[in-house]
């Protein structure tokens, strides 16, 4: 079993792939502020630990804060990762540094695969794309796992503030023109576990198959946790202002892991299992 080190282990993705490997030999979980990845002195500690895998999941991840922040936001998602993998490069280590769906621009009806060329728009997009190159600069052994509208145990994510605005509301309005694929964190989580194991480096889309619209998901949430009574409104995204305009259609396609057998299940079908685990539907 090779040494795994977590990176931002309390987050949604941290919690998940705990839960994936907690039953490898050596798994040692970082969290801030003892480990801050923003701090170049990182890169020492990694080197010190000498794992064999670091999964960086710790990220700025709050899209919309990160266009009044930019210098926070590019100290953690772009430098964070570098440093990282400058701690991998000095002990032999690889680096899975998770990236986004958000650093292709999201045409409407643009599917997109791992080679296609990356157009970030908002600050919190550009971070994260900074953060590949700035990892692949300095590190052959790298894994760059792109995911995409991540949800999974906690209420931080768009399925559980979906689910409390239908109780607290009695009813949803819902965005329709924006797509992309809801992925359930724990299949990310068994699909990086499976990943590392190939030491086959590279640009990876690990997302639950097929795309939906915001609404699409709500109204299969509600279905699938007995509330198809409830009345849900498609609306279009400019009714629903943010700071941050998200890529209207930034689906991602699996290509290259399913090509080495490593592909997730449809959406719904995750979904249903969240559904059951969650709300014990
Ligand atoms: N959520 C999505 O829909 C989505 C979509 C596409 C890509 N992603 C990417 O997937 C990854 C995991 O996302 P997630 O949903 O699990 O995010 P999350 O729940 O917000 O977790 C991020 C974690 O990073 C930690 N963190 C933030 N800054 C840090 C720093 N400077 N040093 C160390 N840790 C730090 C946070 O710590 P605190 O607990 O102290 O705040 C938090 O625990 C991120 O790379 C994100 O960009 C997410």
């Amino acid at each position: 079993m090779p040494h795994i080190l977590i990176t931002g282990a309390n987050g949604q993705l941290g919690q998940a792939l705990k839960a994936q490997f907690s039953s490898a030999s050596r798994l040692t979980c970082w969290t801030r502020p003892r480990y801050d990845i923003a701090d170049p002195a990182i890169a020492g500690a990694v080197a010190e630990l000498a794992p064999d895998v670091v999964i960086n999941t710790a990220a700025w991840t709050d899209v919309d804060g990160a266009e009044e922040a930019p210098r926070f936001a590019f100290e953690v998602n772009a430098l964070g990762p570098k440093y990282l993998a400058e701690g991998c490069a000095r002990c032999g280590g690889a680096l899975v540094q998770i990236s986004t769906n958000e650093v292709f621009a999201g045409e409407m009806g643009r599917f997109y695969h791992e080679y296609e060329q990356t157009s970030p728009g908002s600050v919190y997009a550009r971070s994260k794309a900074a953060g590949e190159q700035a990892a692949a600069a300095v590190l052959d052994r790298l894994y760059v796992a792109r995911v995409a509208w991540l949800y999974g145990a906690g209420s931080g994510n768009f399925a559980a503030k979906i689910s409390a605005a239908a109780d607290r509301h009695g009813a949803l309005r819902v965005v329709n023109d924006e797509f992309g694929n809801p992925t359930y964190a724990p299949d990310v989580a068994a699909a990086v576990a499976k990943l590392i194991e190939t030491q086959r480096y590279g640009i990876y889309h690990l997302v639950n198959e097929g795309c939906a619209s915001r609404y699409d998901w709500a109204v299969e949430l509600m279905r699938l946790t007995g509330r198809e009574a409830l009345p849900v409104e498609p609306i279009r995204a400019s009714e629903w202002p943010r700071p941050t305009t998200p890529p209207r259609h930034a689906v991602l396609v699996n290509q290259a892991a399913a090509a080495l057998g490593i592909a997730l299940r449809g959406w719904r079908e995750a979904l249903r299992e969240y559904a059951q685990t969650e709300f014990n539907s």
